[in-house]
């Protein structure tokens, strides 16, 4: 058995964060430097606020601003074997305050990066980007190799953040790779500052009987990966043999594409009519214009040759939430 190693997760008391670090500890293990599968020794979780609940002897919680060099470099230490980036601002609070947007999902990628190239080990550097780096004059079909244009101030700071991941892994000095994510959909708690919150929001408000407002007409088309699908992909591109990737280090993780009326049908085919009821729609031009930017029509066979799965249809992903978070089952547990 190969010795046991240190992963980091960043932005880890967030949403996918805390999922992803209970999807790890129940593994147990992830592919190591050879790539065979290699017990998880550590797992430091960084964030700006400490996550509640993570009492594994495994777990090591650090609390820091991650663009602030000292905290980086204390997180990144010398046995850092692979390091999970998912701590950003998110897409409607990168807009709203650009210089913010900038020192946390451009600077600290940028820092992130510096520090695993000291380490000189070259571990393995797992990016969260989105499908907002794309936008603009887009062709019918979007795939890996479309040109990125992004259309918000996120977008582009992802964009930039992948570029410098792509060169950092041409370079030799970390083994990098960037999952496009698709909207996660159906997050739960509270609605968040995301554009696309809605997309979370208009299934999860009614499955809880409360009112939900959807800012964008019936038609509009969105890209949709569950939140437990989203783990599995995580951790499945992680574990990829490099040699497997090649270059092309850039993944558009696999989706569900349907329009916002349809999610409203599904939900009332899944779980009842009357929850469509709670649904209120009144646009929002703001969000509409960030959201409609989006691409929807995706050819994610490179993700597929991969072995990434995503969710099966719109219906899957309504299922999995009502089954790992609105009633939970045990299976649940070890998942999120
Ligand atoms: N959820 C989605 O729909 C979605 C879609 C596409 C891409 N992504 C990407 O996936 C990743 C995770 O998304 P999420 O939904 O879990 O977001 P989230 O907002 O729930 O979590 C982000 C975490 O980053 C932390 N963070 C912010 N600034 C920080 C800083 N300066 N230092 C340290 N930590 C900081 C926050 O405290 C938060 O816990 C992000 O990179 C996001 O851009 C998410």
């Amino acid at each position: 058995m190969p010795a046991p190693i240190t992963v980091v997760v960043t932005g880890a008391s967030g949403f996918l964060g805390q999922r992803l670090v209970r999807a790890l500890l129940a593994r147990g293990t992830v592919g190591g430097p050879d790539g065979a599968q290699a017990p998880i020794g550590r797992i430091v979780m960084l964030d700006v606020s400490a996550p509640a609940g993570f009492d594994d002897p495994r777990i090591d919680i650090q609390v820091g601003d991650l663009a602030d060099e000292a905290v980086v470099r204390r997180a990144i230490a010398h046995d850092t074997a692979s390091v999970f980036h998912l701590a950003a601002v998110v897409s409607g609070q990168a807009e709203a305050d650009f210089e913010l947007g900038m020192r946390v999902n451009l600077d600290a990628a940028r820092l992130l990066l510096e520090a695993c190239r000291a380490l000189g080990s070259v571990p393995r550097v797992m990016f969260t980007s989105s499908v907002a780096v794309y936008g603009g004059d887009l062709p019918a079909l979007v795939d890996d190799r479309t040109p990125l244009d992004p259309q918000s101030s996120y977008g582009m700071q992802k964009a930039v953040a992948e570029m410098l991941l792509n060169d950092y892994a041409r370079k030799g000095f970390v083994d990098g790779r960037v999952a496009r994510l698709p909207t996660i959909s159906v997050r739960p708690g509270r609605p968040n500052a995301a554009a696309s919150s809605f997309a979370s929001g208009i299934i999860r408000e009614p499955l809880n009987r409360e009112p939900a407002v959807c800012p964008v007409p019936p038609e509009s088309r969105l890209w949709l990966l569950s939140p437990r699908k989203a783990i599995e992909c995580l951790v499945a591109l992680h574990d990829i043999p490099a040699a497997a990737l090649g270059r092309a280090r850039k993944v558009n993780l696999p989706g569900v594409s349907i329009n916002v009326g349809e999610m409203v049908q599904t939900l009332a085919r899944v779980a009842g009519p009357e929850y469509a009821d709670y649904v209120r729609w009144e646009r929002n031009p703001a969000i509409e214009r960030i959201v409609c930017s989006w691409p929807a029509a995706w050819d994610v066979s490179r993700a597929t040759e991969l072995g990434l799965a995503g969710d099966a249809d719109f219906a899957a992903i309504v299922r999995a939430y009502i089954e790992d978070d609105l009633h939970p089952t045990p299976a649940a547990a070890g998942r999120a």
